[in-house]
């Protein structure tokens, strides 16, 4: 049986959790399979705002079982504080959570190195959530990660010291910033007591068995496309494989599993941190957009940067996915603009037009964009596209020709019920 997969196709904070959230109770299982407390998805359960990091977002869905899967980094830390964060909307939440063995664990030390090594790029900081995302993963493709399978065994304090002690040494080359590492440990192996609870499976036979009983499984991404470590906006990308591709090694299944790749996008675009963003609107238009659309980070609180729509860069995302159909978020937020902007090619250095994402779009000159009429509606209960004022449907069916793929979700909102399905 297959799996579908939900994923970013921007530089994240398309409103994946959401979505996931929504789709969740189609599926058996919902399984996380890269990133880690770098990501932030909200959704809302009767009213209320919940932000998750590491959950998979089908956990308040309580016929569904959640993986951890091993493509994706833990800090323990972190993870049992979220536990306990949304307990009361998921009281069962230790029956239907699972952990891969093979995934890798962030220490303290993860942390410190990552606002040690950000600190010393002064000018050229990539802007990490500072949770020791990219060091973990170092450490996992440098072959001395600590595996959440090593938990419980009696090597795990041994393993754990060695690995410490390859950090201390490896920070004596940044300068000394403030990080209490005795407190910091003294958390670790508190929440690392309360994770043995969990159920930790050999995940590649975990989706196995349940592909053969015939459950239909669902992937859920983390960041975006453009942050994927090889075909992202290197190096101002996170550390791991955020795209399609990521799924197989992620979760532990082959390829041709997937089915439906459903591609997340907002109708405008948005970055939080450091590094190239060719439609970015610096000026009142910008700020506007983050306004309306509260663009403030999940995870750090960091305000984050916005542009119109590019329409270069999600034809590249659903290109490199293999995007079945897109699902366009935060249509609401464009509600009032006397115009809304597709930017639809890219100038490159020489002055020419170009329908191509370069190696590294800080060399681009800029964006062509173009303008079309805005809208002005109130969101109520709708029932299809049709019921939608001209001018957006113009804007939706712009934006699926410009990326080559048929539109199946529009978001209007945070709430579950602010979704158009099946279209
Ligand atoms: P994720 O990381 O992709 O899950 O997205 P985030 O949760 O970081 O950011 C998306 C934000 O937009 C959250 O605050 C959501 O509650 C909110 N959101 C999701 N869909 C919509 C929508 O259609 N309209 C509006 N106005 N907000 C939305
Ligand atoms: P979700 O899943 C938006 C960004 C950081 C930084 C870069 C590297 O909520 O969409 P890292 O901490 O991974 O070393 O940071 O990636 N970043 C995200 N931006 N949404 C996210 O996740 C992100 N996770 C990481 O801001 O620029
Ligand atoms: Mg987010």
């Amino acid at each position: 049986m297959p799996v579908d997969a939900v994923l970013g196709l921007q530089w994240g904070d398309e409103g994946k959790g959401k979505i996931v959230d929504f789709l969740a109770n189609q599926y058996q299982a919902v399984c996380r399979f890269q990133g880690g407390p770098n990501a932030g998805h909200t959704l809302y359960l009767e009213g209320e705002k919940c932000v998750l990091h590491t959950l998979p977002s089908g956990i308040f869905r309580s016929n569904v079982l959640n993986l951890i899967g091993n493509g994706v980094v833990i800090d323990p830390i972190t993870l049992v504080g979220e536990m306990e964060r949304v307990r009361h909307h998921a009281p069962d939440l230790n029956e239907r959570l699972f952990v891969s063995e093979r995934a890798h664990l962030i220490l303290p030390t993860h942390r410190w190195i990552d606002m040690a090594s950000e600190q010393a790029r002064g000018q050229e900081k990539i802007g990490s959530t500072l949770r020791g995302i990219g060091p973990c993963y170092m450490d996992k493709t440098g072959r001395n990660g600590l595996r959440a399978g090593e938990l419980r065994m009696p090597s795990l304090r041994a393993s754990y010291q060695a690995l410490k002690e390859k950090h201390l040494q490896f920070l004596k080359q940044f300068p000394k910033i403030d990080f209490d590492l005795d407190a910091e440990e003294r958390r670790w192996f508190e929440a690392v007591d309360h994770l043995m609870s969990l159920r930790f499976v050999n995940s590649p036979y975990w989706m196995a068995s349940l592909l053969d009983k015939g459950a239909n499984l669902l992937a859920e991404g983390a960041q975006g496309t453009m942050l994927d470590v090889d075909q992202g906006t290197y190096p101002y990308v996170t550390s791991s494989n955020t795209i399609a591709a990521g799924i197989s090694t992620g979760l532990g299944i082959a390829p041709s599993s997937l089915r439906r790749i459903v591609g997340i996008a907002k109708a405008y675009c948005t970055r939080v941190g450091a590094g190239p963003f060719p439609s970015e609107l610096e000026d009142e238009t910008g700020e506007r957009l983050r306004k309306a659309g509260n663009e403030f980070g999940s995870t750090t609180g960091r305000p984050r940067r916005c542009g119109w729509m590019d329409l270069v860069q999600l034809r590249y995302a659903c290109l490199i996915n293999g995007v079945t159909d897109l699902c366009i978020t935060k249509i609401d937020v464009l509600n009032g603009f006397d115009e809304v902007g597709l930017a639809d090619a890219y100038i490159d250095a020489e002055g020419n037009g170009t329908q191509e994402m370069p190696m590294d779009p800080a060399t681009l000159r800029g964006v062509s964009v173009t303008k079309l009429p805005g809208w002005n509606w109130t969101p109520s209960k709708v029932g299809g596209l049709e019921q939608l004022p001209d001018a957006m449907r113009h804007f939706i069916e712009m934006l699926c020709k410009g990326a080559g793929v048929p539109i199946s979700m529009l978001s209007f909102g945070p709430e579950r019920e602010h979704l158009l399905t099946d279209l």
